[in-house]
């Protein structure tokens, strides 16, 4: 990498301060736990994860942490994703592409409905209720 100007180090700067905003979770209430197993990222997590900061960034949404984990055990739903948002139960969703990351923030996060085609787990109601 060549030298970097002023100009692109503070751009630099501010671009790592949003990242390590979404992980810092002190006054966080909602967690999204992306798995970043073996599989999961063969299965493209990373980019997952990525969708995932950057929509909430583009929306301004400060309320959610974004933490990654390590295998979940579900292979043939990678990537799998967990949200845990206060007054819903938590989700696991299943095969969240980048495209699919975007839509949890935007009915899960925003509108408070699940993305019922990718929900992989959830508890039973019986148990829950
Ligand atoms: S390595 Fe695939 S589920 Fe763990």
């Amino acid at each position: 990498m060549g030298k970097m100007t002023l100009e692109e180090l503070r751009k630099l700067r501010e671009e790592k301060k949003k990242v390590v905003e979404k992980r810092d979770v002190s006054d966080k209430d909602v967690v999204i736990i992306v798995g970043m197993g073996t599989c999961g990222i063969a299965a493209g997590a990373k980019q997952t994860l990525d969708a995932f900061l950057d929509e909430l960034d583009k929306r301004d949404i400060h309320n959610v942490v974004v933490k990654q984990t390590g295998c979940m055990g579900f292979c043939a739903n990678e990537p799998t994703v967990e949200v845990k948002k206060p007054g819903m139960p938590d989700i696991v969703y299943g095969r969240v592409d980048d495209k699919i990351a975007r839509k949890i923030v935007d009915r899960h996060i925003i509108q408070s409905r699940l993305v019922n085609e990718h929900v992989f787990d959830k508890p039973s109601t019986d148990i829950v209720g």
